[in-house]
């Protein structure tokens, strides 16, 4: 993990809920599932930061601080593309992500602008910290060595995403109403986990 995030910032990330150990072993049965799915991941990481970009173009920290992550998220979809490739797999189609569908009903889009800034951050900041904690789980549990250090560099990046999105939230936000909402969103995030089906063929 980055050592140069704010100890807030680390203080306030933490899933109320940790993901079934046995979720690898379904997500092991096929490879070039888990590998299509988290290749649809990155492809909207990139995706969803470039639309920051975009709509924020006014906040110099904000397009400073996510024009390299699109460059890396990116690059993240080419690994996972190569990775495809190599073992004479597909890229299949993409799938209906509930896990993002149901994140999305969570976010605030009426009201003031700075708490719609606010969870345009935090929603980002969810999905890095559960892909960061998903992406652990493969990198321990898989049996492949190869695979398991493929997803333990991609755990490391995640982590350092997740905050820079929290800390970002914090660089235009009152740092108690970042963690307060953060904390809502971390509630949110646990029920809604608990209700969605789990998924050998989801990184979600
Ligand atoms: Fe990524
Ligand atoms: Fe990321």
């Amino acid at each position: 993990m980055d050592e140069t995030i704010s100890n807030e910032a680390r203080s306030i990330l933490g899933l109320r809920l940790s993901t079934d150990p046995r979720w690898v072993n379904l997500a092991e049965i096929s490879i070039e599932a888990i590998l299509t799915d988290h290749a649809y991941c990155e492809q909207k990481a990139a995706v969803s930061c470039i639309s920051l970009v975009q709509r924020y173009n006014q906040k110099p920290a904000l397009v400073k601080a996510l024009a390299p992550i699109v460059t890396e998220e990116w690059g993240h979809f080419r690994m996972v593309l190569a990775e495809l490739e190599k073992r004479g797999m597909q890229l299949g189609l993409q799938r209906k992500d509930v896990y993002v569908n149901a994140l999305l009903k969570f976010v605030q889009t009426g009201g003031a602008e700075e708490g719609r800034l606010l969870d345009q951050l935090l929603f980002m900041a969810m999905i890095e910290a559960r892909s960061c904690e998903r992406f652990k789980r493969l990198s321990e549990g898989l049996a492949d060595p190869y695979l398991q250090k493929f997803y333990r560099r991609f755990m490391e990046s995640e982590a350092g995403h997740y905050s820079l999105f929290i800390e970002l939230a914090e660089t235009y936000i009152n740092k108690d109403k970042v963690k307060h909402r953060w904390k809502e969103w971390l509630e949110y995030e646990s029920e809604m986990m608990n209700s969605i089906e789990i998924r050998g063929d989801r990184i979600h």
